[in-house]
């Protein structure tokens, strides 16, 4: 195809904006789905797309349009997918920002114009959801037009339910959208945005090519990594995949090289070919890197080797998913996995429980200290039980740069919340009369825990949150321990702030003594730093044994019982001499 006939753009929102039901409609009007087979969320493939209503994977799509071809690149929404879109941006001239007309601009609105004008696209404003009675577009495009500094006359307004406007979206597309420029002569190079893995084809890499072109059979290397491979097939999606010969400039398109791992493939690298190699590759390039560390246990501790087979498997499809064998004396052989945020973190293991059909115990969530020592030794610490018993000269904590925006009268909840997080306050200005952003820097700790929840619940669902990594902080925290019988057990240690950990032992120690059943002996529950013993409570003895309620009863209800126990036995894990169903380590551990 002609480069000059070509558009390249995405659409960027904050999540439920509509960015999803407005691809389906332009999949429609376009005619490359027919009426009949559409569905809903077209281009959200995966299960667990579909039933959260998010998306997770970019997916980009060609259309034809007015002699033109569009290609529309769907982005995630979410702020631990920040790292796909901002790949996906790059393979684009302009992006399309939806604002949902009945809420206005919100914290992933900012961060996304943001990555897109500082990846130099063309932004068409547009409101969606014009149907909607609490639609207030007059309102809403004042408030658009001053962020990006056009007229609210310019801003678009569409309903991706009912189709309206979105006709006139796509000509403005053609008519505003840059075509793309690039060398036909020169040395081949694309950009890989999104590479997934398909369980007949093997890894499906996503390119938009910039320079030159690639040609099916053509030998191609990968020049992060140097490693080189044959293209099997390449081809446009359209929107399944249609097999061609070759892609060229400013094309975006699909290779298959029989790379087996999507590590081979990663998202941000560049291709370009053997015969005649790019001597630089395109744009910056880095790892996506974990920020939040949980261990994964099986329930069933014969699991293990499917939770290991399960994770390689999903590591084909999800480069960023991170993961290593550790062992807890309480729990069992497991792994400890490394995710972008708490959202991967929540995805990878549903994925986990639901297409391996795996039970699974996790630990709470942490991140990522680095604590030196008096002596000058750095640690890394990734998992409480590595947190040094020494003496300690400073640790370091992550830290983010937050973004909240709200309606202003919740300015006074947020700014409790967030100070009670150990926040600091960096700035707040008004978008509008009445709404607010507001920014603080917070520790990545306090965030992971249950923070979004609260701020959802202490503004009635109306703020919204985005945040980026900000460097470090000296930070005065200490591991919280918890003792059964005076044994430590791992699966509950906590490296907490000194001023919460008082709290956390007190809440644990109250927690186990609920979950706990009553043992032949008492069951002292202590919370302790070191050797200092900051909460305690006690699960009473149980003196008679279960068969004596039975005397004169009859021996197979006697037989029965037995029976029960010893099924309660198996899912009972030895804590010293202490015996701790397992529902006690699931529900200690879960957030609620
Ligand atoms: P993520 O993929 O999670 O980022 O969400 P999204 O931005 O793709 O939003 P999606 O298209 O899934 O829409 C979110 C919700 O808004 C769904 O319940 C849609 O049915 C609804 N919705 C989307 N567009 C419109 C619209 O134009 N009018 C109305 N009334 N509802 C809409």
């Amino acid at each position: 195809t002609d480069p000059a006939l070509i558009r390249n753009f995405c659409i960027i929102a904050h999540i439920d904006h509509g960015k999803s039901t407005l691809a389906d409609r332009m999949l429609q009007l376009t005619g490359v789905v027919e009426g009949r087979q559409m569905r809903a969320q077209y281009l959200d493939r995966m299960d667990i797309e579909r039933e959260r209503g998010i998306t997770i994977k970019s997916q980009a799509v060609r259309l034809p349009w007015d002699g033109h071809v569009l290609n529309m690149i769907d982005t995630p929404g979410h702020v631990d997918f920040t790292y796909e879109v901002s790949r996906s941006l790059e393979a684009c001239e302009g992006a399309v920002l939806l604002v949902d007309a009945a809420q206005g601009i919100e914290a992933q609105t900012l961060a996304n114009l943001y990555l897109a004008m500082s990846a130099d696209l063309h932004i068409i404003p547009v409101l969606n959801k014009i149907d909607l009675p609490a639609a207030q577009p007059d309102k809403y495009a004042e408030e658009i037009a001053g962020l990006i500094g056009c007229a609210p006359s310019d801003v678009l307004r569409v309903s991706g339910k009912t189709g309206v406007g979105v006709k006139e979206l796509l000509d403005h597309v053609v008519q505003n959208v840059p075509a793309p420029v690039g060398d036909a002569d020169a040395p081949a190079r694309a950009l890989i945005f999104d590479s997934v893995y398909d369980t007949y084809r093997g890894v499906v890499t996503y390119v938009r090519v910039v320079d030159g072109h690639l040609s099916k059979r053509e030998r191609t290397i990968m020049m992060s990594t140097g490693a080189t491979h044959e293209t099997l097939e390449i081809g446009v999606i359209s929107p399944d995949p249609v097999p061609s010969v070759s892609l060229g400039v400013g094309e975006v398109g699909y290779l298959i090289t029989g790379v087996k791992d999507v590590r081979q493939a990663r998202v941000g690298d560049t291709v370009t070919s053997v015969v005649k190699p790019a001597l630089t590759a395109l744009g910056g390039y880095d790892h996506p890197r974990p920020m939040v560390y949980s261990g994964l246990y099986p329930i069933d501790g014969d699991d293990y080797p499917e939770l290991r087979e399960a994770l390689d498997k999903l590591r084909l499809n999800d480069a960023a998913l991170a993961y290593e064998p550790e062992t807890s004396a309480a729990l069992g052989f497991g792994f400890r996995c490394g995710f972008l945020g708490l959202l991967h973190m929540e995805i990878v293991r549903e994925r986990l429980e639901r297409e391996f059909n795996l039970s699974l115990i996790s630990t709470a969530p942490n991140v990522i200290y680095r604590v030196v020592m008096e002596d000058g030794k750095e640690i890394v610490v990734t998992n409480p039980s590595e947190f040094p018993s020494g003496k300690i000269a400073e640790i370091h904590e992550p830290m983010v740069k937050a973004t909240l925006l709200s309606p202003s009268d919740h300015i006074g909840a947020i700014m409790e919340l967030c100070q009670g997080r150990r926040g600091a306050l960096l700035g707040m200005d008004y978008l509008s009369e009445d709404r607010v952003e507001i920014r603080y820097t917070l520790p990545l700790g306090e965030i992971i825990f249950d923070f979004f929840d609260q701020l959802k619940s202490r503004t009635r669902g109306y703020a919204s949150l985005d945040y980026d990594p900000s460097g470090e902080q000296d930070a005065d925290l200490v591991k919280v321990d918890i003792l059964l019988q005076g044994e430590a057990v791992d699966a509950f240690s906590a490296i907490v702030h000194r001023e919460k950990a008082y709290a956390y032992g007190v809440e644990m120690a109250k927690k186990l003594k609920e979950l706990i059943p009553r043992q032949q002996f008492e069951v002292p529950i202590q919370a302790a730093i070191g050797a200092r013993v900051i909460a305690r409570e006690n699960i009473r003895a149980i003196r008679k044994d279960v068969l004596a309620k039975c005397y004169g009863g009859d021996i197979s209800r006697k037989r029965k019982l037995l029976e029960k126990q010893k099924e309660g036995k198996k899912r009972m894990k030895m804590v010293g001499r202490v015996e701790v169903p397992q529902e006690a380590f699931v529900a200690a551990l879960s957030t609620e």
